[in-house]
């Protein structure tokens, strides 16, 4: 085969496919949890969705055409536009907040690396409605919980979270002019990504004042008791006591939200449209791109033309988790298996297999068979190697007797064995399905 995917592209084998859906069950199941209800939208939209409002560096990354009927279109490079565009257009008739989310595949023409594909899955979570900080920790949780589903610590992942406008409030304390604040965003999104010298220099460019440029280079110490009392009797320090709140929130709502959460200057976000508090997933130790990253975003529905609606949520993509956890070894290895395996017998042949199939899986089993005749030794071989739970080998006088021997035939999790429930090995098919319907949680 001479074609491969395109570069950033990926094929989804089973095993591959079976990394990915543990996530997404990860993704939804929490999700769920916290009572926000799936949507999706279409994957390619008008270019002008993008362009009017979500910054540069992610138009430069559009796959963008013109259709057959003369349309600029792109593919989605983020969702956040999209559901924007959608609360917006029945903002009135949508019960408020509006909780919502959804796992659209996403494609931005980037350099493909380490954590940075060409397409990939984001999980996003945004909530529509709400002004309150109680919502960005609600948001937090949700993504600290995923974390926690897929068993991952707080000693795995670390949540850095801050506001834009204490940032904004912390610049002006420290003498930076309104018309540097774009160039000294730039640089802290930057911030140990790019060398010492290139940010000094961009800064003092971007008319940034000498004195400012240590403080800026270590925004990422700062705590956040020494940006409350730079900021303090100024604007500002209202969002510090807001973000107090929030953290708060996030404390009460995961129990250990403290270990979690920290507070981090230099988290401004890429994107044009956040407006209030920003936060990223990344991991502990440093090595890995952001896992999870969002903030609130309250004049994007308006700037697209809709209602002025508070709005805040996050994306998390599928790649960098992926890593994290395949590091840590908690990814499934091998794609799910059939629960049982049928093998006929001489006087029944296939139709008999067939038949025990079929009332296996009308219980809700997944069952295989050998869709041809083959010899029990090599059935039972087959069975393993497709990673089949149990084998059942249906007797002679199955069609008078309904017995079947059940076997063990891949024990991957080492949890009990279904023949732990049952009398005996050679037991009514009936039997074998009132126990494992009883037992299926525990045994498959
Ligand atoms: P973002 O920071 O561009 O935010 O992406 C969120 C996450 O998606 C990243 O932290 C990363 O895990 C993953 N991601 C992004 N681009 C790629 C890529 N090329 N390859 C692999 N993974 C990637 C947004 O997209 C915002 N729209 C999120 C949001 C939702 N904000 C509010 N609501």
């Amino acid at each position: 085969m001479t074609l491969g995917p395109l570069h950033g592209f990926r094929d989804f084998y089973p095993a591959e496919l079976a990394e990915r859906a543990h996530i997404m069950r990860a993704w939804r199941e929490v999700a769920r949890r916290f009572a926000f209800v799936e949507y999706d939208g279409p994957p390619l939209e008008s270019l002008e969705l993008y362009t009017r409002k979500s910054g540069d560096e992610i138009v430069g990354q559009l796959y963008n055409f013109v259709d057959k009927g003369g349309r600029e279109v792109a593919l989605r490079p983020e969702m956040t536009p999209t559901v924007a565009r959608m609360v917006g257009a029945r903002a009135n008739a949508l019960r408020k907040p509006v909780r919502w989310f959804s796992m659209p595949q996403l494609f931005r023409y980037e350099r493909a690396q380490k954590g940075r594909l060409r397409e990939h899955f984001q999980l996003n979570v945004d909530i529509f409605g709400e002004p309150d900080v109680t919502a960005d920790a609600e948001l937090v949780a949700v993504a600290i919980e995923i974390m926690r589903a897929l068993g991952l610590t707080s000693a795995d992942v670390q949540v850095r979270a801050s506001d834009r406008r204490i940032l904004t409030g912390w610049l002006a304390a420290l003498g930076v002019p309104e018309s540097a604040y774009p160039a000294a965003y730039a640089v802290i999104d930057k911030l140990g990504r790019e060398p010492r010298d290139v940010a000094e220099e961009k800064l003092l460019k971007g008319g940034v004042p000498q004195a400012a440029v240590e403080p800026i280079l270590g925004a990422a110490e700062q705590s956040l008791d020494a940006v409350a009392a730079r900021v303090a009797g100024t604007e500002a320090a209202a969002h510090v006591d807001a973000y107090r709140r929030f953290a708060e929130g996030v404390a009460a709502l995961t129990g250990d939200g403290a270990q979690w959460l920290r507070f981090d200057l230099s988290i401004v976000r890429g994107l044009a449209y956040y407006t209030g508090i920003v936060f990223e997933l990344f991991d502990a130790q440093g090595e890995l791109r952001a896992i999870c990253g969002g903030g609130r975003y309250d004049g994007l529905l308006k700037g697209l033309g809709g209602p002025d609606m508070p709005a805040l949520g996050f994306g998390m993509g599928d790649v960098v988790l992926g890593e994290l956890l395949r590091q840590k070894g908690l990814l499934p290895t091998e794609a799910p298996g059939p629960d049982f395996w049928v093998t006929g017998n001489a006087a029944g042949g296939i139709p008999l297999a067939m038949q025990a199939a079929r009332e296996l899986r009308a219980a809700g089993f997944a069952v295989e068979y050998a869709l041809r005749a083959q010899k029990p030794d090599k059935q039972f071989k087959a069975a393993q190697s497709a990673g089949a739970r149990y084998v059942l080998q249906l007797h002679e006088e199955f069609a008078d007797n309904r017995v079947v021997t059940v076997r063990e035939a891949h024990r991957p999790s080492g949890g009990p064995s279904l023949l732990a429930h049952l009398p005996g090995a050679d037991i009514a098919l009936d039997q074998v399905i009132a126990a494992a319907t009883t037992h299926r949680a525990s045994t498959f």
